[in-house]
């Protein structure tokens, strides 16, 4: 691994193991949780190019990380979506149900979702979306039903223009980290609100860092009725399920 991945993966990391109140075996998730990050592994060789490894949905995958950005490493809270998506093919089946992952950073979720049978398009930003593309094909390519696509999706912006609500019906939203120290928060608010019609379920593994970031959640609960699918103290991550309660006509005026 070269000294940049090395770098992103102390990032992630130090990020889990920075949380104050964690001791060993105090949170009662401990075994879960080593299942999930156990499905990371890296390569046995230094090689000139460096990537990741994951299992899971039965395949081995490959990701290989961008430059400098919260985009260019997989974070815990996909590894905790990705395991849910996995070991609940039966009351959230992929199978042929259209998907919208957003900052969907280095693609694994798309990617288990794709080989969990789902149409799907992963978005992010434009500086995101090479990386995006190439671990998407590389892991995808010949291996599942459906190919994922890639689109640029800045939140807030030109979302009927991009997305139009007429052509655009997701069963899924999947988000995985998309809530930290960012300047976008309502506009990820709005995105959220675009995207969904009234059946769409949204699966949004949340990091919990500062209070105000965490205050989002009240907010999401004005629009989407929310349930909590299970918690990981020992990351701090909460994964949930929602549905929106019914469609307001929400601006950023009314956002605040
Ligand atoms: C912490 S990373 C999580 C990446 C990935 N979901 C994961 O968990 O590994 C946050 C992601 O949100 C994306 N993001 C941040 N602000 C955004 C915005 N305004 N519009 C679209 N994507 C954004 C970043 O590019 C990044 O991919």
């Amino acid at each position: 691994m070269d000294s940049k991945s090395l770098q992103h993966n102390r990032l992630v990391s130090e990020e889990i193991s920075r949380k104050p109140d964690h001791k060993e075996g105090q949170n009662g998730d401990e075994q879960l949780v080593a299942e999930i990050m156990g499905r990371c592994f890296f390569p046995s060789l230094i090689t000139n190019q460096a990537w990741e490894g994951f299992h899971f949905a039965g395949q081995k995958i490959k990701i290989t990380e961008a430059t400098e950005s919260y985009g260019a490493v997989v974070w815990p809270s996909a590894l905790v979506l990705c395991h849910f998506l996995e070991t609940n093919v039966k009351s959230c089946n992929m199978v042929d149900k259209t998907v919208i992952e957003i900052g969907a950073g280095t693609g694994l979720v798309s990617i288990v979702a794709s080989f969990l049978g789902a149409r799907v398009i992963a978005t992010d930003l434009p500086e995101l979306l090479g990386n995006l593309q190439y671990n998407l094909r590389r892991n995808t390519k010949m291996r599942c039903t459906h190919e994922p696509q890639v689109k640029e999706l800045f939140w807030g912006v030109d979302l009927e223009k991009n997305f139009p609500r007429s052509l655009y019906r997701f069963d899924y939203i999947l988000a995985a980290d998309v809530v930290y120290h960012h300047p976008y928060l309502e506009e990820l608010l709005l995105t959220f609100d675009h995207l969904c019609t009234e059946n769409t379920v949204i699966i949004w593994a949340m990091r919990f860092r500062l209070e105000k970031e965490n205050q989002f959640v009240d907010r999401f609960k004005k629009l989407f009725d929310l349930e909590v699918i299970s918690d990981f103290p020992s990351l701090s991550i909460t994964l949930f399920k929602a549905k929106r309660r019914h469609r307001v006509k929400w601006s950023l005026n009314t956002a605040s």
